[in-house]
């Protein structure tokens, strides 16, 4: 039995495979639409959620399975104090495959080591967020055609942000991928992840200007500021605004640069960039049902 707890847990070639039948998922739905009948997912989420949840359990639907779970950590037992351990425990007896997120870093894990159904991490705390990764990467390869030669610059919240340590770890394993870190000082990407990428000899360099940059981007990963994970409302609301990319700042950039974003969106992005070819997000969001539900046919063995 197989979790999904970080990007790394699956090879580039394993990788390769998922992302390969969640193309042809997205080409003819129709001929996977009963390959989970009779099959339970169940999400427990301890944190807020809008996409990571629905897109889960679209994916378990559109498969012919169905769906348990809650929303929110007060409505479940962990309010009277139960662990993580026991909760998977009995959510094991209920359904066959488990997505969890928590505000705390490792809990899908401990998760993970107690269950005997598969369990998929859909965020723990800070740390990473597998799922919005494969998301990212299907992405790419989809619009791009492969997934290697290009230069990234990931902006906004690169310390707090889940998603964007995910997606660094995951595109290290592909060849000629450039880094470009943009963020305030107080939000740098943590050190260990640098680290690797010395350790790695991969070409990374991180600035605080935006638009000193965009005219090398081939991708341009946008990130919201985590109010939630910030100490004090000071901080959060002198560094909210940092970034705003707007029309303006996308005329500095190739006509074929591709912007993404894990969404939600707060301000760091215009309204007025939603019409330009180059905004991928809302595409991005579609790739995340497709290839989460290549990832539950995985797990579950049904392919
Ligand atoms: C992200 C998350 O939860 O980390 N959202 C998502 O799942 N798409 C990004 C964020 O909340 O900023």
């Amino acid at each position: 039995m197989r979790h999904l707890m970080s990007p790394l847990d699956f090879s580039v070639e394993e990788l390769e495979k998922l992302f390969i039948l969640a193309n042809e998922i997205e080409k003819d739905p129709d001929r996977f639409k009963e390959k989970c009948k009779g099959k339970k997912l169940a999400t427990c989420f301890y944190e807020p959620s809008t996409r990571t949840r629905l897109s889960f359990e679209a994916a378990m639907i559109n498969l012919g399975g169905s769906v348990i779970g809650f929303s929110d950590a007060n409505s479940s037992s962990a309010a009277k104090g139960e662990s993580v351990s026991d909760t998977i425990r009995v959510i094991s007896c209920f359904a066959d495959i488990c997505a969890m997120r928590h505000p705390k870093e490792g809990a899908p894990m401990v998760a993970a080591s107690k269950s005997s159904i598969p369990v998929i991490n859909a965020g723990d705390g800070g740390h990473q967020h597998p799922t919005q990764t494969l998301t990212d990467l299907l992405t790419i390869r989809s619009l791009r055609g492969n997934i290697k030669n290009f230069t990234i610059g990931l902006c906004g919240d690169l310390k707090f942000g889940r998603t964007v340590h995910s997606l660094i770890n995951a595109l290290m394993r592909y060849p000629g991928i450039k880094f470009i870190f943009i963020s305030p000082p107080e939000l740098k990407v943590p050190d260990y992840i640098t680290s690797a990428l010395v350790d790695k000899g991969i070409e990374y360099k991180e600035v605080i200007s935006l638009e000193e940059v965009m005219s090398e981007l081939d991708f341009l990963y946008m990130t919201r500021v985590q109010r939630e994970r910030f100490f004090n409302e000071e901080d959060y609301v002198r560094l909210k605004d940092f970034y705003i990319l707007n029309k303006e700042k996308m005329a500095l950039a190739k006509d074929d640069m591709l912007v993404l974003h894990p969404l939600p969106r707060v301000n760091e992005i215009s309204v007025d960039v939603d019409d330009d070819p180059r905004a991928a997000y809302f595409k991005q969001v579609k790739y995340g049902v497709y290839v989460r539900m290549a990832l539950i046919l995985t797990l579950l063995e049904l392919v």
